[in-house]
């Protein structure tokens, strides 16, 4: 059901969410997903908290709020207490609205440091964890989860019992196993699995793309859904979605609109990463998610991929997208 959400002290009108996307969700995404979409908060990608509290100058792709979007969760990758602890204090102070804790990157980097969903099996770690940011943080605290799956690990239980003994606000439940690729679909009984075994809000999360997908989500009784991957290039699906679930009209952008807020996008990026080649690079990944309407889609894939400045992607989106300005 689409209805008020209540994350420990804080209160969002809807729930539905615009998840954590390493190398995508940094404040310029964030903040066009709040004009366009309205999500209940976005997420900032991952961030170790070795990062945060070593480096003594930390990018601003990581940790920039953009005065223009809304709440914001900021989610810590990380296995010391300690670091968890003081890292938890650092994004505070940035100004988090929420904070998550990575249990579920299956990348390898992060789980050989003992961190991301290598921590699933270890749930008096993950209590301890949850203990320290709750311990150095007013604004609410969750983890994000995947889950068992079909493979011969068995920790739901014992997150279950960790997670609401550590007093976390929330769960977000990703319902794939980490050794497990998108083409697997998620789990909705593994989600729901946690929705029934806590009392505090368990938030389902995993290949929400249309009405029916959402649908089919929420049957298992979450109290809110998170996007992550279909967000990117449609800023506006959350608010598309809530339209369609109240029977309301939504009136998606013009092509037109979606050049423009590609190149929005694309300026905004060139000034947070302070290179017009970096974000000319992030234009290459991003084209084929705003290209979603295009006829000429593989065209533009192939024009964009050969561009090296932003008048010149401007020029390209002129001619593809009818841009005017
Ligand atoms: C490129 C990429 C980067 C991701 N980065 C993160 C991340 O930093 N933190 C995280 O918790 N999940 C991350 N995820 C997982 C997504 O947030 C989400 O759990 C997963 O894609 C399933 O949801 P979806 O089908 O709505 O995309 C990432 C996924 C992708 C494809």
């Amino acid at each position: 059901m689409i209805q008020p959400l209540q994350l420990g002290n804080r209160n969002f009108p809807h729930n539905i969410i615009q998840g954590p996307l390493a190398g995508i969700s940094c404040a310029p995404f964030r903040r066009l997903t709040w004009e366009y979409g309205k999500p209940a908060f976005s997420c900032t990608e991952m961030i170790s908290c070795k990062t945060l509290i070593y480096q003594s100058k930390v990018h601003p792709r990581f940790v920039m709020i953009d005065p223009n979007e809304g709440p914001v969760s900021f989610q810590l990758a990380g296995n010391e207490a300690k670091e968890i602890a003081e890292a938890t204090k650092i994004v505070t102070d940035y100004g988090a609205d929420l904070i998550d804790l990575n249990c579920g990157c299956p990348v390898n980097k992060i789980r050989s440091k003992g961190a991301g969903s290598s921590l699933l099996m270890n749930a008096s770690k993950i209590y301890e964890l949850i203990r320290a940011m709750k311990e150095n943080t007013t604004v609410p605290v969750s983890i994000k989860i995947r889950v068992e799956g079909l493979s011969s690990d068995r920790f739901k239980q014992d997150i279950v019992n960790a997670v609401s003994d550590a007093g976390a606000d929330f769960l977000i439940v990703h319902g794939r196993h980490w050794t497990e690729h998108y083409e697997t679909p998620c789990r909705l009984d593994e989600i729901q699995f946690f929705v029934e075994g806590l009392s505090i809000p368990v938030i389902g999360n995993g290949d929400v793309v249309c009405l029916e997908s959402l649908k089919k989500m929420l049957a298992t009784g979450c109290a809110g859904v998170m996007i992550s991957r279909a967000g990117v290039g449609q800023p506006w699906l959350i608010k598309k979605l809530l339209a369609e679930i109240n029977n309301e009209k939504f009136i998606s952008p013009s092509l037109q609109q979606i050049g423009n807020i590609f190149l929005e996008h694309i300026s905004e990026l060139s000034q947070l990463l302070g290179q017009e080649k970096f974000a000319i690079l992030q234009a290459r990944k991003f084209a084929k998610y705003y290209a979603r309407g295009l006829t000429k889609r593989l065209e533009f894939n192939e024009a964009v991929n050969h561009c090296i400045s932003i008048p010149e992607l401007q020029k390209i989106c002129k001619r593809y997208f009818d841009v005017t300005n």
